[in-house]
């Protein structure tokens, strides 16, 4: 009787303690699978007819390595993050005008203007090289973005993101700049004095002040002294203010002065309980980047989720009865890369999925085009064998010198990555097991020193659902982004009623010149 109870208590252990994973797939499961999958590639629905609102979102960083990596560390490896199961995706070249790994804001050229740009440089062509402050003053230099197309078209305009407002990858939407740290006067040097900081370009010119929701950090870089604390830090190593101004005094008067209707947001409690009838939002959460979710302050006082943001821009846009545009960055994955976390960018995916997740239960795709890509990947492998059920943050072992090594690694990183030391006159690889290699502050391994980790130039994925979604469905340039939103919102290059007429208009006004100077020869 005894020996029974014991084998039971050992099996209710055993059954207990070993995942699911571990007892694998059989043949049913793959076969069930299969059959699930092609029925649901067959039962796929391409939906013509014209976008009027398009959403783009935007992981700064994310490339196929970090994908993957976030949907086995947040959902498994049968799970799928929330754009995963979108029926159209296509591959993205990321190189830039001058770089073959690019940066943040040379790529964001290229999704939002549709020209490739110099490494960089925000919104100008490739006639600007980084610095030239002339040659980024010359009108036909500028490059028109699908923020401009879309007010254009009467649409309404939105961006959110995770980062500073004025931010390489915010700022291609509004600005035109030869170098992306002019985020404010003080970074710009005597030699570029001629030129606008980002923050100015976004708050007085066009299109920034006809974007009706603004929400991310950056509140250093629009108002002059502000105050620092722990909770939320002045980030000194980035442009912050000096001037005296105070931009969102300046937005303020703006609104007020054309008779519209505003609020301005400053924490979560802001945000949970702004007006969605006003005509134009500013929400400025931080005054350098909003901190990592996972580390956020959630009370009323504190910072926001992408996720909340998301919903509440979505629902001030609805109210455009010609639709809207918004662009959603979540532009942390790449802040944690640079820094050698990886686990506090897989954990950015998912708070970015999550807040695609949201957006998805507020829109009907019949109208509504969702695009999800990257600006560009790092320098992250997954890599060595590990088990199934073992996640992404475990190690394996080494056939050569024995010491575990983990299954994330990078290929440059700062000196909390580079981490070989000499013993013995021997060059010894610490083993990484002795830290707890799960903790967000753990830092992967990498094989070269260098001030930071450094980006990637492979190719990134797009995923899109919605009107002309289909369009993504090779390897294309990353350009080809801002093409589709602008076919499928016939906005733009692909504008319809308005363009055409003003075309006819011209043709009309040459024939009529034409037949009054073949009067006036005769
Ligand atoms: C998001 O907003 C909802 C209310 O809309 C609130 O209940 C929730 O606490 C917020 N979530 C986070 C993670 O901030
Ligand atoms: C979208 O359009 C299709 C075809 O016209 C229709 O069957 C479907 O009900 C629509 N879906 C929604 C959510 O409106
Ligand atoms: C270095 O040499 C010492 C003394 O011979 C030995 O105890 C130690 O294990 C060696 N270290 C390595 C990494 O081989
Ligand atoms: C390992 O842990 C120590 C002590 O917390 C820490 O100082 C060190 O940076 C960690 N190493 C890595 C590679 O994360
Ligand atoms: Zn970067």
């Amino acid at each position: 009787m005894c020996s029974i109870i014991l084998l039971l208590v050992i099996l209710m252990f055993i059954l207990q303690t070993v995942p699911v994973y571990n007892s694998k797939e059989g043949q049913g499961y793959w076969k069930q699978e299969g059959a699930d999958e092609i029925s649901e590639a067959l039962n796929q629905r391409v939906i013509e007819g014209t976008a009027k609102n398009v959403i783009v979102f935007i992981a700064d960083g994310m490339g196929m390595t970090t994908m993957t990596s976030s949907r086995i560390y947040g959902k498994g490896e049968n799970g799928f993050l929330a754009w995963e199961k979108f029926n159209n995706v296509g591959v993205l070249k990321v190189y830039s005008a001058n770089k073959l790994v690019p940066d943040s804001c040379s790529t964001a050229t290229a999704l939002f203007s549709g020209v490739k740009a110099n490494h960089k440089t925000s919104g100008v062509d490739a006639t600007v090289d980084v610095d030239d402050c002339e040659a980024s003053l010359k009108p036909e230099a500028h490059l028109d973005s699908i923020m401009s197309w879309a007010q254009e078209s009467g649409k309404g305009t939105g961006f959110v993101t995770t980062t500073r407002v004025t931010h390489a990858t915010p700022s291609a939407l509004y600005a035109h700049t030869p170098n992306r740290n002019w985020e404010c006067e003080s970074k710009i040097p005597q030699s570029g004095s001629k030129c606008e900081d980002i923050a100015k370009q976004l708050i007085q010119n066009m299109p920034g002040k006809k974007i009706q929701v603004i929400m991310g950090g950056g509140r250093q870089c629009l108002q002059s002294s502000v105050p620092d604390s722990a909770a939320d830090p002045v980030d000194t190593w980035s442009c912050y203010s000096k001037d005296g101004r105070d931009l969102i005094e300046d937005w303020k008067k703006d609104k007020e002065n054309n008779k519209y209707s505003y609020q301005i947001l400053n924490n979560n409690k802001d945000l949970q309980n702004l007006d969605l009838s006003k005509e134009y939002t500013l929400g400025i959460f931080a005054n350098g980047h909003l901190k990592y979710d996972y580390e956020r302050d959630r009370s009323d006082q504190g910072m926001p989720s992408l996720s909340n943001m998301t919903e509440k821009a979505v629902q001030l846009l609805q109210k455009n009865k010609n639709g809207y545009l918004l662009v959603v960055e979540g532009g942390l994955v790449d802040q944690a890369h640079h820094r050698g976390h990886a686990r506090k960018a897989l954990e950015e995916v998912i708070s970015f999925s999550d807040a695609i997740q949201k957006t998805l239960e507020l829109i009907n795709f019949n109208d509504t085009l969702v695009i999800i890509t990257s600006d560009h990947s790092h320098s992250l492998l997954l890599t060595g064998y590990p088990d199934r059920g073992q996640g992404v943050l475990s190690s394996t072992l080494s056939a050569m010198d024995k010491i575990p090594f983990t299954s994330l690694l990078y290929g440059t990183g700062g000196p909390n990555n580079y981490q070989f030391g000499v013993e013995n006159e021997t060059v010894v690889r610490p083993d990484p097991t002795k830290n707890d290699t799960t903790e967000w502050e753990y830092s992967q391994q990498a094989v070269v020193l260098n001030d930071e980790v450094t980006h990637s130039g492979a190719d990134v994925l797009v995923f899109a659902k919605g009107p002309m979604a289909h369009l993504f469905n090779a390897v294309h340039e990353q350009t080809y982004v801002a093409y589709v939103v602008a076919y499928a919102a016939k906005i733009g290059p692909y504008r319809t009623n308005g363009e055409s007429t003003q075309y006819y208009c011209n043709c009309y006004l040459i024939l009529l010149l034409i037949t009054s100077l073949i009067i006036i020869l005769k």
